[in-house]
């Protein structure tokens, strides 16, 4: 990453409006209510990681993992970088953060679902080892984009591999 900003676990109190500043901004018609997205940030089977400008308290990135210990699935919740700051590395930290926390949590699988229109975030997640597993016809309305679904694998070796598309497909982003 650039060194302009730092990765860590969100402080609910003191991020979530300026997570929601960059949600609404970010997401508009397809954003997350503030109810929702600080029962996702409080819930203990969940992750949530801000990335924070090293020099001032200024959330400029924000991404979430549910994985329930146990369940051997993981699902990306949602990933932004507010758009001054794209293309430094921060959306790759963030995201390789949350999938060392679901290998740490025992999951064998990551889930996630982007709009199909979003060639930006399908090279990142690609590049990280996702593989596209499904579409979800008109899955983000009202404008009626389909979901593309995407799989990460832990394979044997404790390195991403061993895709096989076609399971049955989880998860949100
Ligand atoms: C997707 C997003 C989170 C990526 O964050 P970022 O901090 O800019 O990403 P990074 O700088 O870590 O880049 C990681 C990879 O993403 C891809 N990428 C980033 N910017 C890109 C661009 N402009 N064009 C193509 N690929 C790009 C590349 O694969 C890049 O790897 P590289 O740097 O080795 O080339 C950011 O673009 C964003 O917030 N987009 C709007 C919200 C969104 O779409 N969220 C995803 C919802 S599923």
């Amino acid at each position: 990453m650039s060194g302009l900003a730092t990765v860590r676990d969100v402080r609910v109190d003191d991020d979530l409006d300026a997570v929601m500043a960059l949600e609404t901004s970010i997401f508009g018609s397809d954003a997350w209510h503030r109810e929702m997205m600080r029962a996702e940030m409080i819930n203990p089977n969940c992750r949530y990681l801000v990335a924070e400008l090293t020099n001032a308290p200024v959330v400029v990135g924000y991404a979430g993992l549910l994985c329930p210990p146990g369940s051997g699935d993981g699902d990306i919740q949602t990933i932004a970088v507010s758009p001054e700051m794209r293309g430094q590395g921060l959306g790759r930290e963030m995201m390789t953060e949350l999938l060392a926390e679901a290998q740490r949590r025992a999951a064998t699988r990551v889930f996630l679902e982007v709009r199909a229109d979003n060639a930006v975030a399908q090279a990142l997640y690609r590049d990280l080892g996702f593989i596209p597993v499904g579409v979800r016809a008109g899955y983000y309305q009202p404008d009626d984009v389909d979901a593309v679904m995407m799989r990460w694998d832990l394979g044997p070796s404790g390195r991403p591999g061993s895709q096989s598309p076609g399971d049955e497909m989880e998860g949100a982003c």
